[in-house]
């Protein structure tokens, strides 16, 4: 699994002119592997796309986004829109108040994305956008 992740990971990642993480892609993959909840999307044997985000506060009930993911060739297509829906849907069954998420001002798309999923901005900081929506 940690081996289709760097990969797709990598590639998303040129794409952002290797602006997406602060550690390298491996260091971020053995950190959501580690850490996070992950519902990946398979095709041809290898995940295509993802969604990883953290269900382990059960003190505040905030969920937290890690990364949604979508490998280029799949894009459009309704995955990212299916993984969020499974991560919303999971977090209620949890009993989770709150979904959080920051992403780059710039990511129009994923923006596009998460504001009609309801997210909203609740701060605007170093050109990022914290959002949350209530579950
Ligand atoms: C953002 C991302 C996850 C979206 O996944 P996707 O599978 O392509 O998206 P979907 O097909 O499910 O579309 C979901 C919504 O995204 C928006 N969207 C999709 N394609 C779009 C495009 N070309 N331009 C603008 N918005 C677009 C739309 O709001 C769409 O909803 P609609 O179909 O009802 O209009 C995907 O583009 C991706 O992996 N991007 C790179 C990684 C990334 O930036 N992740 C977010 C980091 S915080």
């Amino acid at each position: 699994m940690k081996e289709d992740l760097v990969i797709l990971l990598s590639l998303i990642d040129e794409k952002f002119k290797g602006s997406l993480f602060d550690s390298s892609v491996e260091d971020y993959c053995d950190k959501i592997l580690k850490h996070a909840t992950i519902v990946s999307i398979y095709k041809l044997g290898h995940i295509k796309a993802f969604i990883a985000y953290y269900d382990n506060n059960k003190e505040s009930l905030i969920g937290y986004l890690s990364m949604l993911a979508v490998h280029p060739d799949y894009q459009d297509k309704g995955y990212g829109k299916q993984l969020m829906h499974m991560a919303i849907d999971a977090l209620r069954k949890l009993n989770f108040k709150h979904f959080d998420l920051e992403v780059d001002v710039s990511n129009k798309k994923a923006i596009a994305l998460y504001s009609k999923f309801g997210f909203e901005l609740i701060r605007l900081a170093s050109g990022k956008k914290y959002m949350r929506r209530n579950l």
